[in-house]
Formats: structure tokens, sequence, C-alpha cells
């Protein structure tokens, strides 16, 4: 099917312009997150993770949401410290991904923090059974929370794309980590900005951003640039834009059969919440935007100098 029959199709059940008009504060995206709790469980996964799998063979499986969080486990077990080594995940949502590494490090000390009144309740529970994990509320543009140099390790998983400011997010991230702490960004961003674009392929980008509520998906190489100037070396980098395709065309499936109930699919628009149904029109458009490379998903590693 291609872009234009899709936006058509859209279009044929939404607002498009209430969509890309839609307000991104962190109150708006709290309470996005709020709303999705239930959704993300019973359509995502039942442990809490709330990003997509990097598949590295051909078939989806519950095991590639782990694998993002791979990468934090090589470079925890290369942190040393005369103390206990500290780890912080900013936007830690449910605490699933520090709920599964605090068991792997049972030795180390985990922080992660998030917005209040979003799924944070959901990481507190999860905290709540382990020793070496402390939730803490708050907005990753500000970690006056920590100290200076005070931790080892921090790392964001599908998160950053919400900032509009990442250069500031990248200077505390700098100021908080020891010389020589690691920094890994797991994400998503627009592809290589192409000189003219198409209406549809402009539409496209608003309708996938808005559609899960980001304001601006950004080039990769401007928000490697933001934090390299903030005194970090890219010590790794992978594209994996191909290899999360498998988790978003499920996402395009649900997103397909639900347009598939018609009357039906018209009546749950009007009954539930925007925050909720709109997570259809993103679904719907994510694996065209990954296959035409007009979007790329990447894991970073940096290394505070
Ligand atoms: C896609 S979820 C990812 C959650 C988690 N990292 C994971 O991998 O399961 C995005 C998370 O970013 C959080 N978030 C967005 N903007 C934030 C901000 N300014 N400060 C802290 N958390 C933020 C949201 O509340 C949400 O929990």
């Amino acid at each position: 099917m291609n872009l234009e029959h899709k936006i058509n199709i859209i279009r044929k059940f939404f607002d498009i312009d209430k969509i890309i008009n839609k307000s991104t504060t962190p109150e708006d995206i709290s309470r996005y997150y709020r709303v999705n709790k239930l959704a993300y469980w019973l359509f995502h996964s039942k442990e809490g993770f709330v990003h997509v799998g990097i598949t590295r063979e051909d078939k989806f499986k519950k095991e590639d949401l782990l694998e993002p969080l791979k990468k934090v486990e090589e470079y925890i077990r290369k942190s040393k410290s005369s103390q206990k080594v500290k780890v912080l995940e900013l936007a830690t949502g449910k605490g699933a991904n520090i709920n599964y590494l605090a068991q792997v490090f049972p030795e180390v000390d985990f922080f992660g923090l998030d917005l209040p009144s979003g799924q944070v309740d959901l990481a507190k529970i999860a905290a709540a059974s382990l020793n070496n994990f402390q939730v803490i509320e708050g907005d990753f543009h500000d970690l006056s929370q920590f100290e200076d140099q005070s931790v080892d390790l921090v790392f964001i998983i599908e998160s950053l794309c919400y900032s509009d400011y990442k250069s500031v997010v990248a200077k505390e991230v700098s100021r908080v980590l020891k010389k020589e702490g690691y920094f890994i960004i797991v994400d998503g961003y627009s592809g290589p900005s192409k000189e003219t674009l198409t209406v549809i392929e402009i539409l496209t980008k608003k309708l996938v951003e808005k559609g899960m509520l980001v304001n601006n998906l950004e080039p990769y190489s401007k928000v490697k640039r933001d934090v390299l100037n903030e005194g970090f070396d890219l010590i790794e980098e992978e594209d994996v834009s191909k290899l999360v395709i498998p988790t978003v065309k499920r996402f395009e499936k649900s997103a397909d059969l639900f347009f598939k109930l018609g009357f039906l699919a018209k009546l749950i628009i009007k009954v539930l919440p925007d925050e909720f149904t709109h997570n259809v029109v993103s679904g719907f458009l994510l694996p065209d935007v990954l296959e035409s490379g007009y979007g790329v998903y990447f894991i970073s590693v940096f290394r505070k100098k």
C-alpha cells in the first residue's frame, strides 16, 4: 500500500489537522503515557517495556525488547569505580529496563527518573521489590537531584526524542557523569534531510511524531553534534533502522485491522481518548518511514572526556 493511499485511509477516520496541531508539553506527555499504560501492556509488552525490539534474526520475538539493554549491560561491565557503580536511566517509563538490569547486577545502584503523573507509579511498584532500584520523579532537562560527577553510566531509551533542547540534556548528563563515564542513547530520528520534501512526506513525518506526542524528530547528525559539543566522544554507534522494522510491522498490522473495523473503528475513535487512538496513526505509518530511510533508529555510546 503506498503512502498516499495510507494517508487517505487515515483521513477517512481521523481529523488530521487536530493530530498535527497537538500540544506536546511535559504535562501532555505524562497524560499520554498515563492513558496508554494499559494499551502498551495489552498490545506491546507484559513486562512493561515501552520501546521497540531490535530483531537480529528474521522474525520478531519477545526477547528482542531486551536487545537495547545488552549494550547497557556491556558498558556497565566496563564501568569501574572505587565505590559502588551508579547507573541512571533517564525516562525510565514503567521501570522495566532497570527491573531487568537490577537483577543482573545486584551490586550496582540504579536510579530511574521520569515525569510525574505519567507511568512512573508502575516504576515505583517495580522498584519496591528491589533494594538497588530507586525511582525519582523529574524532568530529564534538570538533573539537579544528582551531584556533579556522581554517576558512572547514564542511559536513555526511546525518550530523548521528546526533547526539543537536547543540548540541555547532554550538558546535564555531562555534569553528573564521572570522567570517562558512559552515555548510551537508543532512539529514533529523522533520516538524512533531503532538500525538498513532498507534501505527503511532510505530512507523514508530522503524523508519526504527533501520534506519539513527539514535537519534532530531529536528524541523527544534529542530535549527535549536540551531544559531542557537551564534552563527549562517540565510541560506538549502530544503525539498527532495519532491525526495528519487525516490531513496527506488528503495529502496522494492528492498525490495519483497526481500520478494517469500519464503523466500529469510528465509534471507538469517538469514545476513547485521542492519546490512545492517535497511536493507530503512527503505527500505521512507521514501517514506511523506516523502509524509505526517512526515519532512522540508532544505538549510540558516548564517553565523557
Ligand atoms: C517511549 S517511553 C520509554 C520508556 C522506557 N525508556 C522504556 O524503554 O521502556 C518514553 C518515556 O519518556 C518519558 N519522558 C518524556 N519526556 C520526558 C522528560 N522531559 N523527562 C523525563 N521523562 C520524560 C515519558 O514519560 C515516557 O515514560
